[in-house]
């Protein structure tokens, strides 16, 4: 009778560990740590500065460039209280914040490095062949990475709270509308994406490679890979990019985690999608 009871208990166990394996990979698949405050318009500036810090890693992706292998000024080190005053006083400077002091110039330049990229450019990460006056940065405000007004002041405060100067962004209020309540809930971003273009998007390929138009030049074009690589050869360049770098390109220049992040669904689709560009980028 025991020994029933004791086999009855592991099938149990061993059950509930398959089915909680089964689910997991989905709960992981969500983006999970950057969405707003539940109380946004609650939120008190130590909030709002947290979530400027998930933001950076998270929906914002600003590490993907930001970092420390030279691709980007490495913000977390760049002591804006210092070096403020040497970005506006440039000759190149074109911005805005000229004539602001401070903190406040700092917000100013901070929004309009996200917004306005070419604004300024800080010598030697200009777009190649462009002399430094074109950002190879995207707007972070527009399609793929799309952060609203209040998360761009969340991540402002983060990058001024660093640097050690006053936060001067507004906390979110009741009427900031919808940027508030978390763009995440109205569940766009559970399922999978609906083509290859907008997968292209959701997961930065756009940001880094010209496709979808978007004309980036961090990677090489997403263009004829068909004939280049292959179909196998494109999977692996996404889920194992350091297996084989890309001609006049480096290596640990892209993101090497998409296999955890993407649903099948989606790999299969960019795969079949890539199949079929042709040298200009079109679909054949
Ligand atoms: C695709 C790569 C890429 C992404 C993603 C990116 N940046 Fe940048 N960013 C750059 C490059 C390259 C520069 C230097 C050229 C320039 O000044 O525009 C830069 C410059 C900046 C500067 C000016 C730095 C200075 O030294 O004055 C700020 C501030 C900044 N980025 C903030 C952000 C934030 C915040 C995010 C995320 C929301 C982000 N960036 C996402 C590539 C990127
Ligand atoms: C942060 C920038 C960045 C992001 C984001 C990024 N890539 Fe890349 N990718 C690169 C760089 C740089 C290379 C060249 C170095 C290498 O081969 O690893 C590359 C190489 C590739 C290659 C090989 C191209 C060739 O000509 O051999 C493919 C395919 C590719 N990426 C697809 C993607 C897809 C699909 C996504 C989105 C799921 C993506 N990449 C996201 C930077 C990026």
């Amino acid at each position: 009778m025991t020994l029933v009871r004791v086999l009855a208990f592991s099938v149990v166990v061993l059950l509930a560990y398959t089915l909680f394996a089964n689910i997991l990979p989905q709960v992981q698949s969500d983006p999970p740590t950057d969405e707003a405050p539940v109380a946004a318009d609650g939120l008190d500036m130590p909030a709002m500065i947290a979530w400027g810090e998930r933001l950076f890693s998270g929906k914002g992706t600003c590490t993907l460039c930001h970092n420390d292998l030279g691709r980007a000024p490495d913000l977390l080190k760049l002591n804006l209280a210092e070096t403020w005053a040497d970005r506006l006083g440039n000759a190149n400077y074109e911005g805005e914040a000229k004539g602001e002091e401070g903190a406040a110039a700092i917000e100013i330049y901070l929004r309009e490095s996200m917004v306005d990229t070419s604004a300024y450019v800080v010598p030697g990460f200009g777009k190649k062949g462009t002399n430094d006056t074109v950002s190879p940065m995207p707007a972070v405000d527009a399609a793929p990475i799309s952060l609203s007004e209040v998360e761009m002041n969340a991540l402002i405060a983060f990058l001024q709270d660093r640097t050690g100067v006053d936060v001067t962004v507004p906390l979110p209020t009741g009427d900031d509308g919808e940027d508030v309540a978390g763009d995440d809930e109205d569940g766009e971003e559970e399922g999978p994406a609906e083509s290859a273009q907008v997968a292209l998007d959701k997961y930065t390929c756009s940001a880094c490679h010209d496709v979808n138009d978007s004309g980036a030049d961090a990677g090489p074009p997403l263009h004829s890979l068909g004939a280049k690589l292959g179909r196998d050869g494109i999977r692996e360049a996404i889920l194992d990019p350091n297996a084989t770098i890309a001609e006049g390109f480096e290596a640990d220049m892209m993101p090497d985690d998409f296999g955890d992040q993407m649903r099948v669904s989606e790999l299969d689709m960019i795969i079949d999608y890539l199949m079929t560009l042709d040298a200009k980028g079109d679909a054949q």
